[in-house]
């Protein structure tokens, strides 16, 4: 099948004058003018998976009615979180990469570091169970919990991009994300050409 353009599918989620699309497309332009990403050639990891992640992980915060800032912390989660890929296989490091890359970006334009980003981008890749364990260590506060699961189910939502049965539903983190899979799945699964 056929797969339909991002713009079209987009519009049957978030109207034009919607704020959270307004956000959405101010940091959809931040991504392709300002960020590089090592794994250029990547056929799993492209700018699109990361414009979905994006998107995905401001419908999720906007749903659990998450500040205006974590919602901009999220969309920096999102924005970094794959940039610094060596391949597209698990290549556990390559979040640990892209928050360097965060901080450099951040210190080079003046911009203050928002520690949380740094290190839910730097351990996205590792397993729930050992990041959420550092996470408690530091003793990060449920709000940084929150952001890093609602990031975590953002970017698991697009494995529908493998098609209708490459997620496992019960693995999903928040009640947002399993509120929202109703409508976020025949999204992906549509612009994928997985579905009609
Ligand atoms: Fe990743
Ligand atoms: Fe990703």
């Amino acid at each position: 099948m056929e797969p339909i353009e991002f713009d079209r599918a987009l519009s049957s989620l978030l109207s034009e004058d919607d704020p959270l699309r307004v956000r959405f497309e101010r940091w959809r332009r931040f991504l392709q003018r300002e960020l590089t990403f090592s794994h250029s050639e990547s056929v799993c990891h492209t700018t699109e998976h990361v414009e979905r992640v994006l998107l995905f992980a401001l419908l999720l915060g906007r749903e659990l009615k998450v500040s205006s800032d974590d919602l901009d912390a999220l969309a920096l989660c999102a924005v970094f979180h794959d940039t610094r890929r060596h391949d597209d296989d698990l290549d556990v490091g390559h979040g640990d990469r892209a928050a360097a890359y965060y901080r450099e970006y951040a210190s080079a334009h003046g911009r203050n570091v928002d520690d949380r980003v740094e290190r839910i981008i730097a351990r996205h890749d590792r397993h729930d169970r050992i990041s959420e364990e550092k996470f408690r260590k530091e003793g990060a506060d449920d709000e940084t919990l929150l952001l890093y699961r609602i990031f975590k189910d953002a970017d698991a939502i697009d494995r529908f991009r493998f098609g209708p049965k490459a997620l496992n539903e019960r693995y999903l983190r928040t009640s947002a994300a399993r509120n929202l899979l109703p409508l976020l799945r025949p999204f992906v699964l549509r612009l994928t050409g997985y579905e009609a």
